[in-house]
């Protein structure tokens, strides 16, 4: 074999191995991009839109019985509903990693979709890891009206 054709040989050997170490790295580089990505998400979830912006009086009458309404006040996300033992409202902030939570009228519970939490009607931690209750939100009603203090 002429010294040329061995030059090509080892030549075109390099490049492959070149081409094909780029390509794993490539490769490995976007399965970390997308692993971390979903670690994130988990970690920071997208807080859902609320119904409500800002408001600190509602009408009793915009939660019936059994039914609950997310809303904003102070900047904050809250959840008012309404039970067989009356209106009350706690942060809608999960108090493990910050999700919202919503209320689940058939189980009548705070269900936290990130981790599986769960909350009694009084805002007690009954499942999950949230490691405390989840917090009141004072409020006082003024004829028919929800005022949020
Ligand atoms: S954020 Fe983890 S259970 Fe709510």
């Amino acid at each position: 074999m002429s010294d040329d054709l061995k030059s090509e040989v080892v030549n075109t050997g390099t490049n492959r191995r070149r081409f094909l170490q780029w390509t794993l790295g490539g490769l490995l580089f976007g399965g970390f991009v997308v692993a971390a990505n979903v670690v994130l998400r988990y970690l920071m979830p997208t807080p859902p839109r609320l119904e409500k912006a800002d408001e600190v009086a509602i009408p009793v009458s915009q939660i019936p019985p059994g039914s609950s309404l997310m809303l904003k006040h102070q900047g904050s996300p809250v959840l008012a509903v309404h039970t067989d033992q009356g209106i009350s409202a706690f942060s809608a902030v999960c108090t493990h990693l910050g999700c919202l939570v919503k209320w689940m009228p058939g189980e009548k519970i705070f269900y936290c979709p990130c981790h599986a939490g769960k909350f009694d009607s009084t805002g007690q931690v009954v499942a999950g890891p949230p490691p405390e209750p989840l917090h009141p939100v004072k409020f006082e009603i003024v004829d028919d009206n929800i005022i949020f203090l």
